[in-house]
């Protein structure tokens, strides 16, 4: 920094030793036990003294906050442009996905770069006079809010914000971009759920299949006092939907006797006192899987939420706010179980709290 920077006028070797900061020494003595070894003699930067190397700092500066502004621009190109099954070979993390690749190398090109450019403006153009300053207590006087007033404008000027306007706009040109980069992340969210929530795979027709087995279920092979877990016929555990579409269609199935239903509904609903419920959890969702043969009660191992399957799968312990949604089944011409439509509520915890 040139003279011009200095504040008012002086120069900063002048000022220094004006200040007695640099090279100021005290002796140890009965009040202060150690000895203050004082400040190093300064040492100018070459951009304090060399206007030349100033100004090629300052273009350094420009010239890492334009990559920023390159980047970012790179980011939202391959957002919009590289498809999201390309992949590409790269030593030595092997095929990655193209996108996710150029998506994190041009993000952190542009943050990086800002990074740089400001820590290399604070190192090579900004003010470079250390100034010692006596403790002083914590409460501020309007004396000193007043000085840490001016000290900030007077900081603020010596930083050139106002005066090197190459890099100032830069700066916010990069610092104007880079939020883009969120914005076209909101796009990976993925298209709106729309409906699909209240429906899953079970239609009238669909046979119930036995999870274990992958066979249709027959009445026969509902035993008193077992239970068995169904999906949709038709869904298979390689099918790319497969997590989504079991997380909804998950089937408990138990055989009651019919005088022991207490809820006329369930009952209708039923085939021989074998009775289909959702396997989800009405509180946040975790899969149901211990049941007490003695009382009919189903248990959700994750909060302990208890259901009462002879009595529409009420809730009677537990946080869960609504009963499980029974599927409505029958047998079809050939003797297997079958649903006889959707569930009339949607399966699980969220939706319901959504309304
Ligand atoms: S998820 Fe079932 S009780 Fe909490």
């Amino acid at each position: 920094m040139g003279n011009r920077d200095m504040p008012e006028g002086r120069p900063r070797a002048e000022q220094s030793a004006g200040d007695g900061v640099h090279g100021a020494v005290s002796v140890a003595d009965e009040e202060n036990p150690f000895a203050d070894p004082g400040v190093p003699p300064h040492e100018h930067r070459i951009q304090d003294i060399d206007e030349r190397a100033a100004k090629r700092s300052e273009r350094a500066v420009a010239l890492l906050f334009t990559v920023s502004m390159l980047a970012t621009i790179g980011f939202i190109v391959s957002y919009l442009l590289i498809p999201n099954d390309k992949s590409v070979f790269v030593f030595p993390l092997g095929h990655l996905s193209a996108m996710n690749f150029a998506l994190g190398l041009t993000l952190g090109v542009a943050l990086f770069c800002i990074g740089a450019g400001a820590v290399h403006w604070a190192r090579t153009l900004m003010s470079d006079v250390e100034i010692a300053d006596d403790r002083h207590p914590i409460e501020a006087s309007p004396e000193v809010r007043a000085k840490v007033h001016a000290d900030f404008r007077q900081g603020a000027a010596e930083s050139g914000f106002g005066r090197r306007k190459l890099i100032r706009n830069t700066l916010l040109g990069a610092m104007a971009l880079v939020p883009l980069t969120g914005l076209m992340l909101l796009g990976g969210l993925g298209p709106a759920p729309g409906t699909k929530l209240r429906h899953t795979l079970w239609a009238k027709g669909k046979r119930l299949v036995n999870m274990n087995t992958n066979q249709p279920l027959r009445p026969e092979d509902v035993a008193v006092g077992s239970l068995t877990f169904a999906m949709p016929d038709g869904l298979a555990e390689h099918d790319e939907d497969f997590q989504n579409e079991i997380a909804k269609a998950a089937l408990m199935i138990v055989r009651l006797q019919p005088d022991d239903i207490k809820d006329k509904r369930e009952l209708d609903w039923s085939h021989q006192g074998i009775v289909a419920y959702s396997k989800i959890c009405t509180h946040v969702g975790c899969p149901i899987s211990l049941y007490e043969q003695q009382t009919h009660h189903v248990l959700c191992p994750c909060h302990q939420s208890t259901f009462d399957l002879t009595d529409g799968a009420r809730v009677i312990f537990g946080p869960a706010g609504h009963a499980l949604p029974q599927l409505r089944i029958g047998v079809d011409s050939e003797g297997y179980l079958q649903a006889l439509g959707d569930f009339e509520e949607p399966v699980g915890p969220a939706f319901w709290e959504r309304g």
